[in-house]
Parts: C-alpha cells; structure tokens; sequence
C-alpha cells in the first residue's frame, strides 16, 4: 500500500501482471481507433469544408477493398483479444489442486475467514507468500463481493451458492480487502486487509491459535452431534452412501445423470438431499436448510473432503472416517 498516487494498484499476485497488460492492450487499441476516427473526423470537415451553399458532394457507390478491410482487420483484432483474454480467465478459474484452502462468509458488514487448521479471523487474512492459495466463500445475507485489489481477482459472494477465488501472492506485505458490491448502509466499511507473510511466519501465526481444533475437526464432531454417521458409514452398509474418497469423483445419480463431487455438491446434498440424489438410495435425508450456520456447513464440507483412505497425497485428517457406531439410531 504506497504512498503517493498510482493509476494502478501495486501488482502483488502472479497474475496481476498479465490481467493489466491485457487491459493495457485493449485500453491502447481502443484508444488508437478513438483518436485515428477523431483525427480523421475534423480533418475531413476541414478539407471539404465549402462556402458554397449549393454544392452538391459526389455519391459514392460502395468500395470492396474498403469494406474488405473494416470487417476484416477489427475482427482480427477482436480474436487476438478474445484468446489472449480466454488463456487469463481460465488461469484466473481454474485453481491449482495444491493450493491452500481456506472458507470465508460474508456478512453484513463483515469477511469472516475460517483457515483450515481451525484459526478464525475477521476483515483480516493472513496468508503465506509463494503459494496458491484458494478461498472458497458464500454470503450469509445479501450479495457481497470479495475483491483483492493487488491480486486482480474478484468474485462475487452469492447466498446459497460457493464462489472463489485463487491467487499466489508475491510481496509481502499488507494489501487492501474491498466488498465490491453494493449491500447496504454500511458497504463502505465492510473493508479489511490482507496480510502475506513468509511461509514459517506464517505457519507459527496458525500455530499461536487458540486451538479449537481444526476445520475438519469440527466437521466431524458435527457429522456425528448430526448424526450423519448413522447412514454414512465407512463402508456401503448404512442406509446413505459411504463418503470415503468421494471428493473430486464423478457421482451416479439416481436419475441417470452424473455430477462432479465438489463443495457446492455437497453443500448441497446437506441442505437439499434430494436435489441430486445419489443413485442406488432411497429420499431419506431429512433436509438441514436453515439448521445450519454457513461456517457449519464449511466445517462439514471440509470433513468430508478429508475422508480418504488412499494416499492420493498427505492425508488430512487422521481420525478413522464416520465409522462410531450409533448409540440410538434415528427415525427418518
Ligand atoms: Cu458487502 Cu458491499
């Protein structure tokens, strides 16, 4: 955050360079046709500028060569464009799989961030420099967006729907946190800051938390204060399906179509289960829309994403997946 004025923010993610040289492009080309058009505008009524109130101008019938060139070159520079600007946004989508993950809400007036590990911060995120780092955020109200000016990424925060965003700091250093989107009186406040820091700083800043037990920890104490782990064993034999490894696979569903195992799939097979009903499985799962904070839902997302038994990586959490037995089995 210097001082003094700059047209831009600093550049302080990887990408940020290259969102600003491809807006820096299309500034300098539309800029070249406003100014040739202009030019060309007054010296034209100069140059045939006349007195002579009845002077008639000659017609003119077409010219092929001309209209060849007017459709010809600004469609040329239109897919230069497109394909420059296709090749940012799919980086500026597509996070990389090891990126650090960490959940956010927003709230009127608020950025609350969960960090994996269990640490809580609010209008505050500290983040480690070098190393992708991929925010998955819902709002718990109206529409927010959450804006790093430094980084060049934004996304919108939509009630009941995940968004997110990724990015690889590159300077440490404090940055701006906006809400981009209108959401009330006091929008302009729902500002924050985010902190990079060196990767062992970093590691000792989670390690000073207060120890609640990390995201998936929390996860799993709610599967099971749920009950969730009366259907969802670890292996096929509940009345639900098991969840072991069933992140990031394809699902059968029970109408003959398939969907990606992402968060927003199992945000929302816990608020709606029978939206997409996994197939071989009854309707049983009574619904938990509106039993469930957001943060909650985070936690229980993240716990099963932690179930895995093959080592596809390191493993995230250590405890043995949904396998305690029910004391009394509920009444669906
Ligand atoms: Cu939140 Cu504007």
């Amino acid at each position: 955050m210097g001082s003094g004025f700059s047209l831009f923010p600093e550049q302080a993610s990887t990408i940020a360079s290259r969102v600003d040289n491809l807006f820096l492009f299309i500034v300098a080309v539309t800029a070249f046709f406003a100014v040739l058009v202009s030019v060309l505008v007054i010296w034209f009524a100069a140059k045939y500028h006349t007195e002579d109130p009845l002077a008639v101008g000659e017609s003119i019938h077409g010219s092929i060569p001309l209209e060849l060139a007017w459709s010809i070159i600004p469609f040329l520079i239109s897919i230069v464009i497109f394909a420059w600007a296709a090749d940012v946004y799919f980086d500026l989508q597509r996070p990389p799989d090891q990126a650090l993950e960490i959940y956010a809400t927003a709230k009127r007036w608020m950025w609350k961030f969960q960090h994996l590990d269990g640490q809580n911060e609010i209008n505050e995120l500290h983040v480690p420099a070098g190393r992708p780092v991929k925010v998955t955020f819902t709002s718990e109200d109206v529409l927010h967006s959450m804006f790093f000016p430094s980084f060049r990424v934004k996304a919108d925060a939509i009630p009941g729907r995940y968004s997110t965003v990724w990015f690889t700091a590159t300077k440490l250093g404090e940055y701006h946190l906006f809400c981009a989107e209108y959401c009330g009186t006091k929008h302009s406040g729902m500002i924050g800051k985010v902190v990079v820091m060196e990767p062992a700083e970093y590691q000792a800043w989670l390690a000073g938390g207060l120890g609640a037990g990390s995201l998936s920890q929390r996860g799993e104490q709610l599967f099971s204060d749920l009950a969730c782990n009366t259907c969802h064993r670890s292996d096929d034999s509940g009345r639900g399906p098991s969840l072991v490894n069933k992140f990031g696979a394809p699902q059968e569903l029970a109408n003959g179509t398939s969907v990606a195992v992402n968060e927003a799939y199992i945000r929302e097979s816990i608020l709606t289960p029978q939206a997409k009903l996994v197939a071989g499985y009854q309707p049983l799962m009574p619904t938990f829309q509106g039993l469930l904070s957001e943060e909650s839902v985070m936690a229980l997302v993240e716990y099963v994403k932690s179930l895995r038994t093959t080592s596809g990586g390191e493993p995230r959490s250590a405890a043995e997946p949904g396998v305690t037995p029910p004391a009394t089995p509920q009444k669906k």
